[in-house]
């Protein structure tokens, strides 16, 4: 057994005077963090605030242009790169958790990590497993079958095997587990669960590096907080010396603009999509009518067929049978292209693989959706693209404010800013929106609420597919309850509010046991 010695806090990392440039572009400058051990540490910013660079600083992924280093007391060479800051004992779990489906838990926690061998050098299965049992029982999945399919876990399940991963080759050698956003998008319920996780993994004695946008799991989870703003270090100070409304002020300053209050009023019964009997190899006879101007929210644990019902209104799933109608007239996607031309607009969850284009420009990400609009006699006019997108990235606060920049190189949330306002222009009559929200700070998701109730206010529908029970509550005129893809409940009017959302879905969780309490040792 090799107990970490807890009793004295002592720093797991400091990192003083970080500087970092992108070409011309100081995106880190002077930056100091000191993250102690058994500390769970938030670090958090607005979108392009510099997060996900200083945490890809410390872990070796970027090299800084200047500052200093030490984990545990122990200087990290400027050109130690990803391997050799994992010698000094840097783990990272991404917000992606980089798991592959469709292979066991055992194979996703040792791959890439070292097996076991024997002594003639095969695969120790057993050794490896006996490892990766202790790996899991940290993370409070001491009961999970290490042979299970990973794509069969509940989403906390799934985040927990990420961790277990990052620990599997000795607790003794993690300083500092950095995880970055690893609560974006999961189910109502099971933040409660990964946020117990987080706890629990404190009190194995590494230091925790914690990127969020969400300041109640700040407020609740976290022990120090850490705040950039424009790659600067605005302030650090103990959670308990600081409230929400603070947090929100330093992140955003004066920046969040005001949501509407007021529920848009279903302004016509004209409807705009009506699904009839739909099934797909994920849907099962779902039949719903939404009308010009309403907002119809889509709520459900993890694979309830949510994303799979976006995907099929935008003709990337196959309709097995049932029909689709749109403003009256028949509608059968077979192919994005189908339905973009009848009106469709789509942001889709995955914004690294089916959002962007990636490899190309801030404006070809934003000109994709509105070629009519820039093409004259099939040519694009040159001018009005760079007035349309000049328009776009300023109306969207996108940073940097450079069309000419690779999409690549933009922080996630100014990403899916783009994801969202390229179809600001077209004159679509339904939005299927799926977590448009995820990833971005507290003013830009203010900006995409009122968006959306303007796409409803001039006459479109909306299908908002959302994890967030506060976003269905608070921008939805109504909302349905899908369960292994069948329609199980609609809310709408006052009853549409978190505590009854939950009251259905939590329900749907109760066969999950909160992990049992933590352990400080491992084999
Ligand atoms: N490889 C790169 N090349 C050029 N610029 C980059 C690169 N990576 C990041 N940047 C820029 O650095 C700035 C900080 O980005 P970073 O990803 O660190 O922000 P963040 O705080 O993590 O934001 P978010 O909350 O949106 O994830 C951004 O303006 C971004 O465009
Ligand atoms: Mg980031």
């Amino acid at each position: 057994m090799t107990y970490i010695d807890v009793s004295q806090p002592e720093p797991a990392v400091v990192a003083t005077g970080i500087v970092k440039h992108f070409g011309p572009r100081a995106v880190l400058s002077n930056v100091d963090i000191t993250v102690m051990r058994s500390q769970v540490h938030a670090l958090i910013g607005a979108n392009g605030s510099g997060k996900s660079t200083l945490s890809k600083i410390i872990a070796g992924f970027y090299r800084r242009d200047g500052g200093h280093i030490s984990i545990s007391g122990n200087a990290v060479p400027v050109n130690a790169g990803v391997a050799g800051t994992e010698a000094y004992g840097v783990r990272v779990v991404h917000q992606d958790l980089g798991l592959i489906d469709g292979v066991s838990v055992l194979e996703n926690i040792a791959v890439g990590k070292g097996y076991t061998r024997t002594r003639v050098g095969t695969i120790d299965w057993g050794a490896t497993n006996r490892r990766a049992r202790a790996a899991l029982a940290m993370v409070g999945l001491e009961g999970l079958d290490p042979a299970a399919a990973v794509d069969k876990l509940a989403t906390w399940q799934r985040v927990a095997v990420a961790c277990a991963r990052a620990l599997f080759d000795g607790l003794e050698r993690v300083r500092l587990l950095i995880l970055d956003e690893i609560t974006a998008a999961l189910p109502p319920g099971e933040v409660r669960l990964v946020l117990d996780l987080v706890r629990r993994l404190k009190e194995l004695g590494a230091g925790i590096l914690y990127v969020t946008h969400r300041f109640e799991e700040v407020m609740d989870v976290t022990d120090h907080i850490t705040v950039l703003r424009d790659g600067k270090l605005l302030v650090s100070v103990p959670t308990s010396q600081t409230t929400t409304r603070q947090l929100v002020e330093w992140v955003s300053g004066d920046k969040v603009p005001e949501v509407d209050a007021v529920r848009t009023r279903i302004v016509s019964d004209v409807a705009v999509l009506e699904i009839d009997r739909l099934t797909t190899s994920r849907l099962k006879n779902v039949s719903l009518t939404i009308s010009k101007g309403e907002i119809c929210g889509v709520i459900g644990r993890a694979g309830c067929g949510r994303s799979a019902l976006g995907r099929t209104l935008f003709g990337k799933e196959r309709i097995v049978s049932g029909s689709l109608t749109l403003s009256g007239q028949r509608f059968t996607p077979h192919h994005p292209r189908d339905a973009i031309i009848r009106g469709v607009a789509y942001v889709p969850q995955d914004r690294q693989r089916a959002g962007i284009l990636p490899g190309a420009s801030v404006r070809e990400n934003f000109t994709i959706t509105n070629l009519s609009k820039i093409t004259r006699g099939g040519r694009i006019s040159g001018g009005r693209e760079r007035g349309l997108v000049a328009q776009l990235i300023r109306h969207h606060n996108v940073i940097p404010a450079d069309s000419e920049a690779s999409i690549h190189n933009l922080s996630g949330g100014n990403q899916q800013k783009i994801v969202v306002g390229r179809w600001d222009l077209t004159d679509n009559i339904l939005f299927v929106l799926d977590e448009p929200t995820e990833g971005v700070d507290a003013a830009a998701r203010a900006s995409i609420y009122n968006h959306i109730r303007a796409c409803a206010a001039g006459g479109a529908a909306v299908l908002l597919l959302s994890s967030s029970l506060e976003e269905i509550a608070d921008v939805c005129t109504r909302a349905i309850c899908l369960t292994d893809g069948r329609i199980t409940h609609e809310i709408e009017g006052d009853a549409l509010n978190v505590r009854n959302m939950e009251h259905l879905l939590v329900g749907q969780i109760s066969d999950f046991s909160p992990p049992p309490e933590p352990r400080r040792a491992m084999d």
